[in-house]
């Protein structure tokens, strides 16, 4: 599974200890920064990782800002993102098996690094489950025409 990963300056922090989480596992993935701490628009960051999830570049992608929010909105902008704005490891596992969630959303300003590299993890880790979440994922798809 190819992951891509980015933040704005409000997640600049967290975002080094989730590259450092996906590095430990050995997961493949790219860091699309910013490089600087400097202030940056979120709008900018998230449309990059999350084109490169819909071209097929990559199967995920991690969003991060402040409290994530502006990030996840972002995303759901973007035809071919289901994104998850998540701050407990419950909804990180419901929203993989329900929603088929390719984009994962958080706050830096909202949760520790503890809970967030839980939530990556259980994130990363569980399977869609299918059945009549594909139905309503399809109807979810269809709203975007
Ligand atoms: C930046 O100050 C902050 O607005 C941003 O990181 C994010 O929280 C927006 O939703």
């Amino acid at each position: 599974m190819k992951i891509a990963i980015t933040s704005d300056h409000g997640g600049n922090q967290l975002r080094k200890e989730i590259v450092q989480l996906l590095s430990e596992r050995g997961f493949d993935y790219e860091d699309f920064g910013p490089k600087t701490d400097e202030s940056v628009d979120y709008p900018d960051y998230a449309s990059t990782v999350c084109e490169s999830v819909v071209d097929g570049r990559f199967d995920r992608g991690i969003l991060i800002c402040g409290t994530g929010i502006g990030m996840s909105i972002a995303a759901n902008k973007i035809k071919g993102i289901r994104c998850a704005l998540v701050h407990d490891v419950f909804s990180a596992k419901a929203t993989r098996g329900h929603n088929d969630t390719n984009v994962l959303a958080m706050g830096e300003r909202v949760i520790g690094a503890g809970l967030a590299r839980e939530i990556v993890s259980t994130w990363l880790d569980t399977s869609f489950e299918g059945g009549r979440h594909a139905r309503r994922v399809e109807k979810l798809m269809k709203l975007e025409d």
